[in-house]
């Protein structure tokens, strides 16, 4: 048996609800394996407490917090400073508790590159086409931009997209409608929309159009293998799951509260995906 003592580390992860997370698993589970003396705990807070509940959090003794839905861009408003993609991300998805003030991250773009580069995906093989322009089109189009990728977004409603690859210049916008037609044109596509969630309508996209050697990258991980990812794999192309995403965006926050850089391997994804 794990026991903690009174001077363990201290993190946790915000949202509401939260009982769906897999971030307590992921980080208890480093914890474990590194034998740190420190937990990593769920914490249930509704939006109208966010504010006051986040510097409670610092003065308790917390060393940070993860955020989740729905309190992420709340979060970018509570930090004293925040990191280059999470100012172009608008949103914070992990904080640092500091004798300095909070520091903001945005550590979703970040996991979603070190998850294509876990497949063998080079970022900026080619031009990339983003389903999706809500936050987490985002911030995987600033950190895809980073690694100097070429990329588009389409959308449902287009005026979001427009918004938003006018955030993220040089960002290309193309109709929803297209989104097939145009596939030929592209070296990655991701799937950044709820669309393929459990409980959630299909994604309607037909990879017939697929240039050879497409990578299809699909952040949904429930289920963990999506109808688009099942697709990929049954024309040869590339699939990219979505739960490393979630682990390896887990690793700079870890690094930050319990000092030391922990790895994403397969005993990880078992236990993240059970
Ligand atoms: P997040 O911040 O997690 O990315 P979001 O802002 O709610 O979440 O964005 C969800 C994305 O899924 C949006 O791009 C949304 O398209 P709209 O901007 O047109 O709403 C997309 N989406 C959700 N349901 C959809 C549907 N039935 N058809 C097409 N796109 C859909």
């Amino acid at each position: 048996m794990r026991l903690i003592s009174g001077s363990a580390r201290l993190a946790g992860v915000t949202g509401w609800p939260v009982s769906h997370s897999r971030s307590p698993r992921i980080h208890n589970s480093w914890l474990a394996r590194h034998g740190i003396d420190g937990t990593y705990v769920p914490l249930p807070v509704r939006p109208e407490d966010f504010a006051a509940v986040i510097p409670a959090l610092a003065k308790a003794g917390f060393a940070g917090v993860n955020v989740t839905i729905p309190h992420k861009e709340a979060a970018f408003a509570v930090c004293t400073r925040v990191d280059d993609l999470a100012r172009r991300a608008g949103a914070v998805n992990t904080l640092i508790f500091t004798d300095h003030g909070i520091e903001g991250r945005n550590t979703d773009g970040y996991g979603f590159v070190a998850n294509l580069r876990a497949h063998g995906v080079n970022p900026a093989a080619g031009p990339v086409l983003i389903l999706g322009a809500g936050g987490a089109a985002r911030g995987i189009g600033a950190a895809l931009q980073d690694e100097g990728a070429n990329i588009t977004f389409t959308n449902r409603t287009p005026e979001r997209a427009a918004a938003l690859a006018a955030a993220l210049p040089p960002a290309k916008v193309l109709p929803w409608e297209s989104r097939e037609d145009a596939l030929s044109g592209f070296a990655l596509l991701v799937n950044t929309t709820s669309l393929g969630m459990v409980h959630e309508p299909p994604l309607a996209m037909d990879l017939s159009r697929a240039a050879p050697g497409l990578a299809v990258a699909d952040i949904i991980f429930a289920p963990l293998e999506t109808q688009l990812l099942a697709d990929a794999k049954a024309r040869g192309l590339k699939p990219v799951e979505g739960l490393g995403m979630l682990l390896h965006q887990a690793v700079p926050g870890f690094e930050a509260w319990f000092g030391m850089r922990p790895t994403v391997d397969e005993e990880l994804y078992r236990i993240a995906a059970a």
